[in-house]
């Protein structure tokens, strides 16, 4: 599966969910994450994201593999989301700035 990491925190721009043809997506307050049983690993969604947050499982970097557990678990809590919205207010601000888990909101 593929799954959605800390870019994506604060960001959340939802260009992904455009494309996904197994609407393998859920939405918490300020993050997205993939459902494992859903995603089909059809590698559209990757190139879509603004923040390069989404990685094929075993493409995780290292420091980051926390993520994976943390998209089947969130997303066995969370809505799914299958239209785009506006990103968050400060997507801008918050791209690429590193170590976002801390904002995290479940
Ligand atoms: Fe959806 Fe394909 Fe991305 Fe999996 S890889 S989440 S099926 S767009
Ligand atoms: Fe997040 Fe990128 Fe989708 S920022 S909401 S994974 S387009």
């Amino acid at each position: 599966a593929f799954v959605v990491t800390d870019n994506c925190i604060l960001c959340k721009y939802t260009d992904c969910v455009a494309v996904c043809p197994a609407d393998a997506f859920y939405e918490g307050p300020n993050f997205l994450v993939i459902s494992p049983d859903d995603c089909i690993d059809c590698d559209l969604c990757p190139v879509e994201c603004p923040a390069d947050a989404i990685y094929q499982e075993d493409e995780v970097p290292e420091d980051q593999k926390e993520f994976i557990e943390l998209n089947a678990e969130l997303a066995k809590h969370w809505p799914r989301i299958t239209e785009v919205k506006p990103p968050l207010d400060d997507a801008k601000k918050w791209d690429g700035v590193t170590d976002k888990i801390q904002y995290l909101d479940t």
